[in-house]
């Protein structure tokens, strides 16, 4: 039997490749309905060798469906998630509006596929932030080899994170600077184009961002919470693939050469480390792929037990559609999905 499938914010930069990888995994469903706002009703996107027609979220109904894909921003997930949910259709949401709730499970498959049993109490399943996703791709094997006590990472988060707005605007005043033109910022609060941006999503009162603070509580809600993390967000002029310099602490000695073989041997990663000229991954590389790539794997000395790692992967699809659509996996391998329908 397949499944019936519904994945909202079809339009856009996360929605699309959501139906592209759903139908590049030939994932078991029956049916796959695009829905987006009232805006976009009959627009047409492909899904595989088909086009489909878009829907209006707000006058779909949910009862025959079984798995939503919910990627319309948090004030659509906010109000519809949980209506969607007591529907019986089990939502895998991309927003943080439910992340950091007890009941809703966090999910990184790779990482802690067996908490999704939790899903039941509200039909809610978070996807986590871009970001984090990667992160704790790499994370967990070094974490289960050496036990991590502290992480300082520093990102480079591509334009596409902040959806199609924002890489249509790094395209226009890219266009702008190249042709003298006038260079307009709307989505971003300076100029992105041949520019870098300290600031991602809102300011908390401790001056840290909240896409530095999700890192931290996203990281040890799925892998620890015994885990220190400290993070800083950067916007960079790139328009998909999110890259991570990131400095980890551990509890035991890990010499980069025994990371090298974990990393090589865990799930989702792959590891490209010449120590060359080249010998290393790069957002433009990693766009498209379904890999976390590490590279620069090399020793900290300035502390005990220290590693220093660079780690980059499409924030389009392991931080985002790719993990929403393999924790519906998990929940279609482990048969979940009926128990959903049951509780409703
Ligand atoms: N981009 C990433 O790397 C990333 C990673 C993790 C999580 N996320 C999260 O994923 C979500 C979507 O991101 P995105 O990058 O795909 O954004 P986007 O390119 O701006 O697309 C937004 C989508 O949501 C739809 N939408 C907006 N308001 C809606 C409403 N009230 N009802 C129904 N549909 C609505 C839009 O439809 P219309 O075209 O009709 O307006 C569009 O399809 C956000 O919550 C974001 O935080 C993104």
């Amino acid at each position: 039997m397949g499944y019936k499938v519904a994945v909202v914010g079809a339009t856009g930069n996360v929605g699309r490749e959501m139906l592209d990888i759903l139908a590049e995994r030939a994932f078991p469903a029956d049916e796959v309905v695009a829905l987006a706002s009232s805006r976009s009703l009959g627009q047409e996107v492909s899904f595989g060798d088909k086009i489909l027609k878009v829907k209006a979220l707000d006058t779909y109904d949910f009862s025959d469906t079984d798995i939503c894909l919910m990627s319309a921003g948090g004030d659509a997930s906010k109000e519809w998630s949980p209506r969607i949910g007591q529907q019986g259709c089990v939502v895998i949401d991309n927003s943080s509006a439910f992340r950091y709730d007890a009941d809703v499970p966090l999910i990184v498959p790779e990482v802690n596929a067996d908490a999704v049993v939790g899903f039941t109490k509200r039909n809610i399943i978070a996807n986590p932030n871009c970001s984090t996703a990667q992160l704790v791709v790499a994370l967990k094997p070094l974490h289960e080899a050496a036990t991590i006590k502290r992480v300082v990472v520093s990102t480079y988060q591509s334009v596409s994170g902040a959806g199609k707005d924002a890489m249509d605007e790094l395209f226009s005043q890219t266009r702008a600077v190249f042709t003298a033109g006038e260079v307009v910022t709307k989505k971003f609060t300076k100029r992105i184009a041949f520019n870098v941006i300290p600031h991602i999503d809102v300011f908390m009162e401790d001056g840290y961002t909240k896409e530095e603070w999700k890192m931290v509580a996203e990281t040890k809600k799925m892998l620890d919470p015994k885990i220190k993390l400290t993070a800083t967000a950067v916007r960079v002029p790139v328009f998909i693939g999110h890259a991570e310099a990131v400095n980890v602490e551990f509890e035991r000695p890990l010499s980069p050469e025994e990371a090298t073989e974990i990393l090589r041997s865990a799930p989702g990663v792959l590891v490209i480390d010449k120590r060359e000229n080249g010998g290393y991954m790069t957002p433009h590389e990693a766009a498209g792929e379904d890999a976390t790539y590490i590279s620069r794997i090399r020793e900290d000395a300035t502390v005990e037990n220290g590693l220093n790692f660079w780690c980059v992967s499409d924030n389009l699809r392991k931080g985002a559609a790719l993990n929403a659509v393999q924790i519906a996996e998990v929940l279609v391998n482990r048969k979940l999905l009926n128990k959903a329908k049951a509780a409703a």
